[in-house]
């Protein structure tokens, strides 16, 4: 088959910063996923596109090319409207579990389409497998039917989902490109609105712990998807929100679970309940079934959700009553003096849950459903020498040294009185943008976000 360009001339083109044309985006994608363009080829266009950017209609025809490499789904055939979520990665992130049984008893339909692992971030997928029996896999007609009947499904992407992205996103992965903005925002969409969502809600993360580090790039970011997305008629919006310390209290697989159903019956960490809350609060007025804060508060409260729950884990397999795994071995860090925490590294702490066992070092490892972190203080709470400050579970005590390590100036405690106040480690010099937050003198980012027990830092529509 004679090619309509060559993929030299295409790269030189970004590489000079020249404007490409919407049939070189379109064919430079179809013929990388033919396997015409070679590896070599797109890594040097990946790492142009990251150097140089790319115009506004050059990510929205890259984003049209990746999702034309693959199948479209459709829900118009359900009898309630669709709503969908997608996290840009964070640590301690268990927010889809109880957000998708949250918004379906509202009898709004969630189609989650999750991910496992990247990196120091933690997967949808991975924690949920630590459940008995619960299968990420379902064809397009399982996904369907269990939409239908319990209003709520997450599961794998099926392979015919833009299958650019899957082998774009590998190659991404071990070139260095992973941050680009046109490139995550591309990935991202191209695989919602081929899934055929009506509205999609996006979590922005921001901080140490996500892949954008600083307020500006998150929103850069932010806008990017919520513009592609409605652009393809998705009503989309987005929500900034903070990623410099781990969110809840455990990071890992099966523990992430088990924090989880505690928010399902009604408790839980508040920073994931009110992070869950309000974005179910966006989903429900995004698919035109709009519910107040207290309303979608009640329904975890009187185990709406927790009903939800149950019904869509046993729908795919999972045995609800059965005991979660408990990892072999564990062991404590200790408050070496009495005092205050005044930082927690988000990033440490996936690094460290990362080596206990809980994520992957090459994609076809196994990961470790009990290994995780348990995390007893948080910033700005009080704390007395010789206490725990977090618990480290493997199967694989050889993990310990090295999970220790990552977790070293990860955090700090000062004797209460000394110091300016809780660090917010990389947002604190983004502290001047943040409408939402007080900066007062002497405190940085964290003191005042901890103080407020707000995580939501901006909201792009
Ligand atoms: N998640 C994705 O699906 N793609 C990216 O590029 C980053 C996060």
């Amino acid at each position: 088959m004679t090619e309509q360009f060559d993929a030299v001339d295409i790269i030189r083109a970004k590489r000079d910063q020249e404007p490409l044309t919407d049939a070189q985006i379109d064919w430079l994608v179809d013929a990388y996923t033919r396997g015409v363009v070679a590896d070599e080829q797109m890594s040097a266009m990946t790492m142009a596109i990251l150097l140089n950017g790319m115009s506004r209609a050059e990510i929205s025809r890259w984003t049209h090319a990746m999702i034309e490499s693959g199948e479209r789904m459709s829900f118009a055939g359900l009898s309630r409207p669709t709503a969908d979520k997608h996290s840009t990665g964070g640590v301690g992130d268990k927010i889809t579990l109880p957000l998708a049984p949250l918004v379906a008893a509202f009898d709004v339909a969630v189609p989650q389409l999750s991910g496992r692992g990247l990196g120091h971030t933690g997967g949808t997928l991975d924690k949920l497998e630590s459940i008995p029996g619960w299968r990420a896999s379902l064809s397009n007609d399982e996904m369907m039917a269990q939409l239908d009947s319990v209003g709520a499904v997450v599961c794998a992407a099926g392979a015919g989902l833009a299958p650019a992205d899957r082998k774009l996103y590998a190659l991404r992965d071990v070139t260095g490109t992973v941050e680009a903005i046109p490139l995550i925002a591309s990935s991202i969409m191209s695989k919602k609105i081929a899934e055929g969502t009506g509205a999609l809600v996006l979590d922005v993360k921001v901080g140490s712990g996500a892949f954008m580090k600083t307020l500006e790039s998150a929103r850069e970011l932010a806008r990017t998807m919520v513009d592609l997305g409605t652009d393809a008629g998705v009503r989309t919006v987005a929500l900034v929100t903070d990623m410099s310390v781990p969110l809840g209290r455990t990071a890992g697989n099966a523990v992430e679970v088990r924090e989880s159903l505690e928010v399902l019956a009604g408790g839980g960490p508040a920073d994931v309940v009110d992070l869950t809350v309000a974005l179910a609060v966006e989903m429900l007025a995004a698919a035109d079934r709009p519910a107040s804060e207290a309303d979608v508060r009640a329904a975890l409260a009187d185990g709406r959700a927790m009903d939800k729950w149950r019904a869509m884990i046993a729908a795919q397999g999972g045995d609800v009553d059965a005991p979660l795994p408990v990892a072999k071995e564990s062991e404590t860090v200790v408050a070496p003096e009495s005092g205050v925490l005044v930082s927690l590294d988000a990033y440490a702490v996936g690094v460290a849950v990362h080596r206990l066992g809980a994520g992957r070092v090459r994609k076809e490892d196994a990961v470790q459903a009990a290994a995780g972190i348990e995390i007893h203080v948080k910033p700005g709470e009080p704390v007395a020498a010789g206490q725990p400050l977090f618990t480290l579970h493997t199967d694989t005590p050889e993990r310990f040294a090295r999970a220790r390590e990552a977790l070293e100036g990860g955090w700090a405690v000062e004797p209460e009185g000394v110091g300016g106040g809780v660090l917010g480690g990389t947002l604190a010099g983004a502290a001047s943008a943040l409408s939402t937050v007080d900066v007062g003198a002497g405190a940085l980012v964290g003191a005042a976000l901890a103080a407020d027990e707000s995580v939501v830092l901006d909201r792009i529509v």
